[in-house]
């Protein structure tokens, strides 16, 4: 294949977008998928494509960690260690595979077979310790795995715990290969939709919606309802409805099974919320990593073009709705709604100063309503079970239920829909089964890898957005990550450092520069050289960074810190004071 050969599906690419730009991402994957990297020759060919510099591919190629300039091996495997895979022993299966393979990360073997890479969580947390290889996600990588792993051999797909009993979003997951259209259809599927294009006004949409209580559910738990109403009718623009499917927060991984097991729901979803704000072009930006779950959505969106759910007249109405699938490529801060919607124009991934928020001036300058994959999974519930039922289902401000990612220390790591008021200690031990091992609790994460972490003292708490707020962390995206009392609570937070020193995108420099310092004296504490001063220059740092920058991502840096050292004060001092870890676990070594 040669980049010339690539020029017609170029050019269908680019006629997706209302902005050629906005092609580059879709672009540069097409030229890495056949071409096997970005060359500069590549590179300057993808900037005559869309009238773009070379100097502007060259940053989006290095923003973006999953583009490469050089060869890799035949088959790759990215090996995470983010916090969730690093409590279920992350560290020893990389050192495992180096071993074997006689690579380090960033390496490929002399015969270029296997490029290996360490990354950071790829959401799919329930497998921990997990990798990825080629397009396959495998884990747990223990025992037996591992084992079939490093001789090559086939590894069976995972069968993690995952709910399928409802009653908003769930029961679907019972078909392993996904709830295609005629059995969606079969499950009274589309009905709503059907209700909401042919019977009725957008405002009467934004009304049901508003009564069900449903809140954002991608974790900044607006209240959905509301945030559509914001986009202003009388506007000539076009108006976008973009799905955030760039899952990225560690400890997460429930919109993965959206859309790999009912992509229907999320599709039905989209039309609704579509008819209520008035779009007729929908975006659709799923994260890089998620291959199979891109293309079973791709899939689904196929059907419903096929039979008369996407496209012109939709249903015999009047209303059209296209889809437009768009592929990130490994940047967490994407996931911040207008990081994703500058990644979307083509750019690097970089949030923007709000006002004005993207519901008046978002994609293409245009009204835009970035809405989570979740919340726009239940709005079929909503429509056909009535807003009363919806709301009956969890707190008087939050309705409905939630899929709350469990992993770490528990004995039976998954994806649990429950109430979205259930304990933090119901979840733990009747759902998730306990602390594996018989082992006590030392601490949790409620809501993904940037909530305050609470001590085994404070799960007696209701898990919605507003009583997790309340007990001082927050709901985020229901990541549970679950530490025994054999965590070290430094080591903890060297993987939440490390984290946030490696996706912040740079461009505030209290989060560019913070991040890094927190990162450098945390990894020298555990490195047994800590100074006395260095928790309350870790505090410092925090403190400056919170608040200080265009999105929220330096706080959520900062949160862990915070919460880390001051809820086990002791422990750190005892690092710094001795340069030995209190929870007496083997010492893993520290990698820069
Ligand atoms: Fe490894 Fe999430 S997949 S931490």
């Amino acid at each position: 294949m040669t980049l010339e050969e690539l020029e017609p599906k170029a050019r269908e690419m680019i006629g997706r977008y209302e902005q050629p730009r906005a092609a580059a991402l879709p672009l540069l994957w097409l030229v890495q998928d056949n071409l096997g990297h970005i060359s500069s020759e590549a590179e300057f060919w993808i900037g005559k494509q869309l009238a773009m510099s070379v100097a502007h591919v060259r940053e989006l190629v290095s923003f973006y960690t999953m583009f490469r300039m050089k060869p890799a091996g035949r088959r790759e495997l990215r090996v995470c260690t983010s916090l969730p895979c690093q409590l279920r022993g992350a560290r020893d299966v990389l050192a495992r595979i180096e071993t074997h393979f006689k690579i380090r990360p960033g390496e490929t073997t002399p015969d270029g077979e296997l490029t290996l890479s360490e990354v950071e969580c790829l959401c799919a947390c329930e497998l921990a310790p997990m990798a990825q290889l080629d397009e396959h996600f495998i884990g747990p990588l223990d025992g037996d795995t591992l084992g079939l792993l490093l001789r090559g051999s086939r590894i069976p797909d995972p069968q993690p715990f995952l709910s399928t009993g409802g009653p908003v979003i769930s029961s679907r997951f019972r078909y392993p290969d996904g709830a295609w259209f005629e059995t969606y259809l079969a499950d009274g599927g589309y009905q709503s939709a059907g209700k909401a294009l042919l019977h009725m006004t957008p405002d009467q949409i934004i009304e049901q919606v508003s009564a069900a209580n449903l809140r954002g559910l991608g974790g900044a738990g607006f209240p959905a309802g509301r945030k559509w109403s914001f986009v202003p009718k009388s506007s000539p623009k076009p108006r976008y409805l973009v799905v955030n499917a760039d899952e990225g927060e560690p400890g997460t991984f429930k919109d993965r099974y959206i859309l790999e097991r009912d992509p229907h729901a999320l599709l039905e979803g989209m039309l609704i919320a579509a008819r209520a704000i008035g779009s007729h072009k929908a975006y659709v930006y799923i994260r890089g990593e998620y291959i199979r779950p891109a293309r079973r959505f791709a899939r689904a969106v196929e059907e419903a073009y096929a039979n008369g759910w996407l496209g012109k007249n939709i249903q015999g109405s009047s209303f059209d709705l296209d889809v437009v699938i768009h592929r990130g490529a490994g940047a967490y801060i994407c996931g911040e709604e207008t990081a994703l919607l500058t990644s979307l124009e083509g750019g690097k991934g970089f949030p923007r100063l709000k006002p004005p928020f993207p519901a008046i001036s978002g994609l293409f300058q245009s009204p835009t309503i970035v809405n989570n994959v979740e919340t726009l999974a239940c709005l079929p519930f909503i429509l056909r079970h009535g807003p009363e039922r919806f709301a009956a289902l969890g707190t008087l401000r939050q309705g409905g239920t939630r899929l709350f990612s469990v992993g770490g220390h528990v004995s039976r790591p998954g994806l649990y829909e429950a109430p979205a008021g259930v304990s933090l200690r119901e979840l733990i031990y009747n759902h998730a089964q306990g602390i594996r091992n018989g082992q006590r609790l030392k601490a949790v994460i409620p809501g993904g890898i940037s909530a305050k972490v609470l001590t085994a003292e404070e799960i007696d708490v209701a898990m919605d957005f507003d009583s997790l707020t309340a007990a001082g962390t927050m709901a985020g995206s229901a990541g549970v990550i679950v530490m025994d009392e054999s965590t070290c609570m430094l080591e903890a937070l060297l993987a939440a450092s490390r984290f946030f020193a490696h996706e912040s995108c740079g461009q505030c420099s209290p989060c560019r520069e913070g991040t890094g310092w927190i990162h450098r004296i945390v990894r020298r504490i555990w490195a047994g050289k800590g100074k006395p001063q260095d928790l309350d220059h870790l505090l410092a740092i925090a403190g400056d960074m919170e608040g200080k920058t265009i999105c929220v991502f330096a706080d959520a840096a900062a949160w862990p810190v915070q919460s880390y050292i001051t809820k086990f004060r002791s422990e750190f001092e005892e690092h710094v004071h001795t340069g030995r870890c209190p929870a007496s676990r083997e010492a893993v070594a520290c990698r820069p």
